[in-house]
């Protein structure tokens, strides 16, 4: 019998269940003798020897559900290799690789995953990583599962602050959640019509934001749209380590750019401003059909990697083809904006500003 590890580690996105699911039902097709080993809580679950032997059974209606059905844990990688209270995780993981006598295991998760998964490789596991967030910062990949449902309810959101802010004339800045990227600002904001979308890869000036929100007031348009990254900063704080910026931050009172941003454009221009938070609806429910089909999709090509025993690598999409890349290629890296990407100029060309 094979024996197949599925964890699912760092925080939830939608379509984390379709993945599994897609996993489950390739193996349960290509192979006579296989077990799927459902490992709780992400590492926490590895570190601790916790899991499920799965039925076939435990596959199915799993589709259209949003969350996990194995549990989640962020294990942060910085900690794996520290040894507290002799508790050493890595040689935990491993001895219980072996007591669950797995042949290899799956881990969808995000950046932090992948280090994990590339540090458990390079200890002699077998490991096969798959995308998963909704920041899409993931390298190796051109998309991440997730994503675009975040992206979808996004875009919802903008379009119910769009009625509310015209009927009262507002400024409406929405902080986007995207850790340090911001991709799921960029799409959101392209696809809700914002006015302006401020993003980490390009610090703004608060005052090209106050010229582009008092420029549309003179066009005679009473309200605008901010959508901005959670892990946005102004061109003062871009010249900072990221310690000066927390410190600086405190200082102030704040703890993201949203509510700074909000003071400053009601201070100097006296427009009433409100914030939004989406925070973690971005991350809930149901994933879209698009992320149903991605997560199928990344889950047959896992399993058929696993059919051919490749190991070692990470599953991803480049230019709409299914791929694997090594995971020492992706390990550590994260995938941001780049500034002059195609759909900055495009969101440019909207007349959309960056506040730069
Ligand atoms: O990585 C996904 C994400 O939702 C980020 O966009 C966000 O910065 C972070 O997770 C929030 O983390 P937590 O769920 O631990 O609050």
């Amino acid at each position: 019998t094979r024996r197949i590890g599925i964890l699912t580690a760092g925080g939830d996105c939608p379509g984390l269940n379709a993945t599994i699911r897609g996993v489950a039902k390739a193996l349960y097709q290509k192979m006579d003798d296989v077990e799927i080993i459902g490992i709780v809580d992400g590492y926490k679950g590895l570190i601790k020897g916790e899991y499920h032997v799965m039925k076939p059974s435990d596959f199915s209606g799993i589709l259209t559900q949003g969350g996990t059905i194995l549990g989640t844990a962020r294990t942060p990688y910085r900690n794996m290799r520290v040894v507290e209270n002799d508790i050493d995780k890595v040689k935990l993981m491993k001895e219980n690789y072996k007591k669950m006598k797995l042949d290899c295991v799956l881990t969808l998760g995000g950046n932090g995953t992948h280090k994990t998964a590339y540090l458990l490789h390079e200890e002699g596991l077998h490991v096969i990583g798959l995308p998963k967030t909704i920041d899409n910062d993931i390298w190796g990949t051109d998309v991440t599962f997730g994503f675009h449902t975040a992206v979808d309810i996004g875009t919802e959101v903008v379009d119910r602050i769009h009625t509310t802010a015209n009927s009262h004339k507002r400024v409406m800045v929405i902080e986007i959640m995207g850790n340090k990227a911001g991709w799921l600002t960029l799409y959101t904001g392209i696809a809700g019509g914002a006015d302006i979308i401020l993003i980490p890869e390009i610090p703004y000036d608060i005052d090209k934001v106050i010229r582009a929100v008092e420029k549309r007031a003179e066009q005679g348009k009473g309200f605008s749209i901010i959508t901005v990254a959670e892990g946005a900063f102004d061109i003062q704080e871009a010249k900072m380590k990221k310690k000066e910026r927390a410190e600086k931050r405190a200082k102030e009172g704040i703890t993201t750019a949203t509510s700074r941003i909000a003071k400053q454009i009601e201070g100097k221009t006296g427009f009433e401003t409100r914030i939004v938070v989406p925070g973690h609806i971005m991350r809930g429910g149901s994933p879209s059909s698009y992320d149903r089909v991605l997560a199928s999709q990344f889950g047959v090509y896992a399993a058929s990697l696993v059919n051919k025993e490749i190991y070692g690598v990470a599953v991803g999409e480049r230019n709409n083809k299914v791929v694997h890349t090594p995971l020492g290629e992706v390990a550590g890296k994260t995938k941001f904006v780049p500034a002059d990407d195609q759909m900055v100029e495009t969101a440019r060309s909207l007349g959309i500003s960056f506040g730069d």
